[in-house]
């Protein structure tokens, strides 16, 4: 793993981050020279994460306790592995899954981007792959030129995945039916975590997605509900 010298994170607004996993400033930006330090490998998922992280949601933290006892289960699951096999770092390979359900603006996409913030200071290494499903959609498309199918294992394939909106179309053609099943499916399979947010209404979901996705992320992965308003209009 890269060495990153802690000098190149001047500027960021971590303490609170680290703050809310129970770390400090000194941890982090301490000089040890050792590429496979926790540290080091903290400062690597961090930035890593953060070019993937869209600059609305830089500084977001998570909040919800479901999220946060996702986040470390990922974590013990990653230790765990590191013991067993002896290896020089933690990583995150496999896992289970959650499904932030809520209204339109109540916070899913900031808890997710939270999430991912909190995940990557904590000296595990996870590498993610974050689109929302319309932007997923879109970048699957057979065109000239495109391997589609290389595209779509890069995100089937993700060590960790943040599928944003999902669900989001009012009118779910063959195409997306398609693409949703297979994608999760996979993940399904071979149990790899995946964090989705969703606006559409539970009673609603299996109509959008299709039963076999359904079955398939009841099994999989835990649902969340959020409560509360849509935050940008009151922001305004
Ligand atoms: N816990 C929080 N603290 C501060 N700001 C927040 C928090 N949660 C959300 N926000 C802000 O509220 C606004 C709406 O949040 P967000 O974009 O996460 O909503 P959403 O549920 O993903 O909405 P949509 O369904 O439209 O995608 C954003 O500006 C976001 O930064
Ligand atoms: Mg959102």
């Amino acid at each position: 793993m890269q060495y990153i010298p802690p000098s190149n994170l001047r500027g960021h607004d971590l303490a609170p981050l680290l703050a809310s996993r129970g770390l400090d400033l000194d941890w982090f930006t301490e000089h040890d020279f050792d590429p496979h330090s926790t540290a080091n490998v903290a400062r690597n998922t961090y930035l890593e994460a953060m070019a993937k992280v869209p600059f609305h949601y830089r500084s977001a933290v998570a909040t919800l306790p479901q999220l946060r006892a996702w986040i470390d289960d990922l974590i013990a699951g990653a230790l765990e592995a590191q013991a067993d096999r002896g290896s020089p770092i933690a990583s995150i390979t496999h896992g289970s899954s959650l499904l932030l359900l809520g209204v339109t603006g109540v916070g899913k996409t900031h808890e997710a981007y939270g999430a991912m913030r909190e995940l990557s200071i904590s000296g595990v290494y996870g590498q993610w792959q974050v689109t929302t499903a319309a932007d997923l959609y879109a970048a699957l498309r057979p065109r000239h030129g495109i391997d589609s199918e290389a595209e779509f294992r890069k995100y089937r394939d993700a060590r960790l995945l943040l599928i944003d909106d999902l669900g989001a179309e009012r009118k779910p053609t063959e195409f997306t039916e398609e693409i949703n099943f297979r994608l999760i499916n996979h993940r399904y399979e071979h149990h790899l975590p995946t964090l989705m947010t969703s606006n559409v209404e539970p009673k609603d979901l299996a109509a959008r997605l299709g039963d076999r996705v359904i079955s398939r992320l009841a099994e999989m992965c835990e649902r969340v509900a959020m409560k509360g308003n849509d935050r940008r209009r009151n922001a305004a």
